[in-house]
């Protein structure tokens, strides 16, 4: 997979690419991630990269004109026939795990951050094939967005993460939050790991996950419970949890 992020900041991504998760995945070459400054496709005397909105108000609106040309330049030598063009806005689609695996399995994609006010909107429209946020809040800049959307695809992207069977246990894949998890000390300043996670009952263990996982879900994120994707074994710990919540 290839991602061209283009910003007016490329310096804030540097270190996200040589730690962790995204460094392997480079370092194994499953991912090429290159970075391009916007400001090198801008052909005006002062490096102008926005202008005064039309029609008045405040604040700047950047230019279509770099926008377009560094997709352009980018997507002449793509591998793929048509690179996804993303561009990071809080009116985009919401983003989640499920967009992040249909991105996980594009050649090529291509980032767009902006920043200030806003962007053209002809870059919206005639340029971008995607518009996504990442949430209903406002970042300073669609960079902080990029590097989420890009994490998320990237370590789902087949060979990054070793264990894939982590992948299908994790929260949202299946759209319930994640059972907790303990490690050593045994007990930490009077907290006791559930007995249930040192009896060696592999079965009871694995049935008090689930209900877990749907323990929380059920009080934190009930929106995301839906029947028809549970199977009848959670149904039926659905149902108990449901019933003794009643009482
Ligand atoms: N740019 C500013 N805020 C954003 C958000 N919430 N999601 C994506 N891009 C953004």
């Amino acid at each position: 997979m290839k991602i061209d992020i283009i910003t007016i900041f490329p310096q804030m991504f540097e270190s996200t690419l040589k730690e962790g998760v995204i460094k392997i995945a480079l370092e194994k070459k499953l991912v090429d991630v290159k970075l391009h400054n916007l400001r090198d496709y801008v052909h005006n005397k002062h490096s102008q990269i926005d202008d005064a909105p039309y029609g008045g108000g405040f604040g700047m609106v950047m230019k279509p004109g770099p926008f377009f040309e560094a997709v352009e330049s980018i997507s002449k030598n793509s591998i793929s026939g048509k690179p996804r063009v993303i561009l990071l806005t809080p009116q985009g689609k919401p983003f989640n795990q499920r967009l992040a695996e249909e991105l996980s399995r594009e050649k090529h994609l291509i980032v767009l951050c902006g920043r200030y006010e806003g962007i053209d909107e002809r870059v919206h429209e005639n340029l971008a094939t995607d518009e996504i946020s990442i949430g209903d809040y406002i970042l300073s800049g669609g960079e902080y967005a990029a590097m989420a959307l890009v994490d998320s695809v990237i370590r789902l992207v087949p060979g990054v993460l070793g264990k894939r069977e982590s992948l299908a246990e994790e929260t949202f894949t299946r759209g319930l939050l994640e059972y907790p998890q303990y490690t050593r000390p045994r007990e930490w300043q009077g907290w006791a790991v559930p007995e249930i996670l040192i009896s060696g009952h592999h079965e009871a263990i694995r049935k008090w996950r689930i209900r877990k996982s749907l323990e929380k879900t059920l009080a934190r994120r009930p929106d995301l419970i839906y029947e028809d994707s549970l199977t009848e074994e959670e149904k039926e710990i659905l149902k108990e949890i449901k019933g003794l919540i009643s009482k």
